[in-house]
């Protein structure tokens, strides 16, 4: 063990068994027909024809069975688990297990999949250091969001959104007028002693309400106390941002958030909350 050479082989050894060095990649079966366009639409086509008596057309919500698509949290996420599902039923449950041979219910396990797709799934092109200066700076955004810890809490923290959203709905939230969701509503009060105060509504009862203010700093008033109280109907977040910004930048922003995955590693990595194999 005083032999230099020894000592760092073992160092190196201990720390690549504690995963330092090579963190366990995610136990991921490859589908021996991957994951191809003409393979999805084949399986797509599998889907509508064979699973449609329970489940909706198309991956939605059925008469008999769950939707299959993104509008719920799902509980199989590896392709092995979703093959199992199909190929074995899930017992105790009315899903069947399927006479189809395993290259065909690979079709279905690809199409499946597609359409479960998150931003971060999608491998969008851009420049991601440059999206994160975007963001960082002439954005804005870090006002009033946190990537990782840095920036400001009045909209939500997006350091997991690529795999919270579809890359639709990371586009249509930079981009389209939505309503505000619930703990997102502005409100501007005029308290009896004259002061206006101007956030987003956190919480509100028939006796007081809590407000977020833009520097990210929580109000709470007795109703009693408020002289007038104005909600706002539109979000504060902007939705002009691809106008805002150039063509390059607001692609390079894109990528940069369809990559903020940390909660989907995570589960892929340790097969959290994830049912069969
Ligand atoms: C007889 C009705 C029925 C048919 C036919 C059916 N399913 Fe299901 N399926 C269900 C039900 C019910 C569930 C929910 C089971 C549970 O988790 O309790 C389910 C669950 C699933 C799941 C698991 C979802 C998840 O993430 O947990 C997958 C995947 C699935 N079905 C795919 C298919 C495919 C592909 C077909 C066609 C080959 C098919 N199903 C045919 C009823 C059906
Ligand atoms: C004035 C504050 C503010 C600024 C500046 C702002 N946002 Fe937002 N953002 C919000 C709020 C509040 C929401 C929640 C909207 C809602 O759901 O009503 C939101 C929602 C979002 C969402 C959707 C998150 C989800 O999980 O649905 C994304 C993505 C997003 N913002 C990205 C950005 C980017 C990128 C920028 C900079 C170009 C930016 N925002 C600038 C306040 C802001």
């Amino acid at each position: 063990m005083n032999n230099p050479r020894q000592l760092f082989l073992t160092t190196w050894i201990s720390l690549a068994a504690a995963g330092a060095l090579f963190p366990a990649p995610p136990a991921k079966p490859k589908n021996p027909l991957g994951e191809a366009a003409e393979v999805v639409a084949a399986g797509r086509a599998l889907y509508n024809k064979t699973c449609t008596g329970c489940h909706g057309p198309d991956g939605s919500d059925g008469d008999r069975a769950p939707s299959l698509n993104a509008a719920r949290r799902y509980f199989r996420l590896s392709e092995a688990a979703i093959f199992d599902a199909v190929k074995n039923g899930i017992p105790g449950s009315p899903m069947p297990s399927s006479p189809l041979p395993e290259m065909e219910v690979w079709k279905i396990v690809a199409f499946i999949r597609n359409i479960r797709a998150t931003a971060s799934d999608n491998h969008v092109s851009g420049d991601v250091e440059n999206g994160m200066k975007v963001f960082m700076q002439e954005g804005g955004c870090r006002a009033c969001h946190m990537i990782r810890g840095q920036g400001g809490t009045l909209g939500p923290d997006l350091s997991s959104v690529g795999a919270q959203l579809t890359l639709q709905k990371l586009r249509d939230a930079l981009t389209t007028e939505l309503p505000p969701s619930n703990g997102f509503r502005p409100v501007t009060v005029i308290t009896a002693a004259g002061l206006t105060v101007q956030g987003v509504l956190r919480n509100e009862d028939a006796f007081s309400l809590q407000l977020l203010d833009r520097n990210g700093k929580l109000h709470l008033f007795d109703r009693q106390e408020l002289r007038t109280i104005e909600y706002g109907k539109r979000s504060p977040m902007p939705r002009n941002i691809d106008k805002r910004l150039s063509e390059r930048d607001f692609q390079d922003l894109i990528a940069m958030l369809s990559r903020q995955a940390r909660s989907k590693m995570r589960m892929e990595q340790q097969g959290e909350n994830e049912v069969g194999r």
